[in-house]
């Protein structure tokens, strides 16, 4: 098993750094010396937060404004990351969204803008990042997914779909790479309060079952990356539920994962 991570070989790319979780690592990774490029469509909130690590942290901080749904968007924030001479080496692909409804309730706009910026755009700058690393022998790559990829979600179905290929996409290429020296890991969180309820409708997620503060997510995360691990959910109850959700019949699953629905979000599904 790898372990130990130098931090500051090269900068660290962070999506969806303007709230949440994203906010978080851009932190969390200037403490240990990275330097950043902090991406996501709210220009002013990352030249806000790259100040503030600027001053506190003196790493190099560059901002690129940019929104994954658009076509050639990954590509374009990938070339400019990486040109001035700057070499990326850790990869965090954290920009995402949910979509809380009956799945035809929801606008299918809504549905593909999710799909865009959660799998296409992070399978984008994976594929982008990897083939930059791959010769160099030595990155790393960290996609948030959800403790939602571990079984179908009704009333979040195509949030869940896609964090299941996120899981299963990040997996594959932990195994594909570990002999590369390129670690890829897939981080599961549960719920965790940011800015995401508000823009799923999926109600608060403070104190909620496995509920996990931001801070607590991103240190279990990068814990698990140092480590060389190829999945991590943090929280013990999540964790929990994540083995139980595998062990049981789909069938049951699906049914209890109803209730929870609809007992969360009042779904009449
Ligand atoms: N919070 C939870 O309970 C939870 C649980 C499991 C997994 N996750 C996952 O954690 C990741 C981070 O979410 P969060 O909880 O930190 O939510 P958040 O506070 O809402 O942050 C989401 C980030 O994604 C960016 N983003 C959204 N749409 C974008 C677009 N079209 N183009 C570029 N950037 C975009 C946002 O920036 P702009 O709006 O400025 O573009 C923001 O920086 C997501 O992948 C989410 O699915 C969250």
């Amino acid at each position: 098993m790898a372990s130990g991570w130098r931090y500051g070989r090269g900068y660290a790319l962070v999506t969806g750094a303007s709230a949440g979780l994203g906010d978080v690592f851009a932190r969390r990774l200037a403490e240990r010396g990275s330097d950043l490029v902090l991406t996501a469509r709210r220009g002013d909130r990352l030249e806000r937060l790259a100040e503030t690590i600027r001053r506190s942290h003196g790493v190099a901080v560059e901002v690129i404004p940019a929104d994954l749904t658009e076509s050639g968007a990954a590509e374009r924030v990938w070339h400019q990351a990486s040109s001035d001479g700057r070499t990326v080496d850790l990869l965090v692909n954290n920009a995402g969204f949910g979509a809380q409804g009956r799945f035809e309730e929801v606008d299918l706009d809504r549905h593909r803008a999710m799909l865009l910026v959660n799998c296409t755009a992070l399978m984008e700058l994976a594929h982008l990042a990897l083939q930059d690393m791959k010769p160099r022998g030595h990155g790393g790559i960290i996609n948030v997914s959800s403790v939602a990829a571990f079984q179908p979600v009704p009333l979040l179905a195509s949030y869940a779909a896609g964090k299941a290929f996120v899981l299963s996409l990040s997996e594959s290429l932990w195994a594909e790479n570990r002999d590369h020296g390129i670690r890829v890991l897939a981080l599961c969180p549960g719920r965790t309060p940011t800015e995401f309820q508000e823009v799923a409708g999926t109600g608060r997620a403070e104190g909620g079952f496995g509920s996990r503060t931001p801070e607590q997510v991103v240190d279990a995360g990068l814990r698990a990356f140092e480590a060389g691990k190829s999945c991590v959910v943090p929280g013990f109850e999540n964790l929990a539920a994540s083995w139980a959700v595998r062990a049981l019949p789909r069938g049951s699953v699906l049914k209890a994962m109803k209730v929870v629905g609809q007992r969360i979000w009042g779904g009449s599904q």
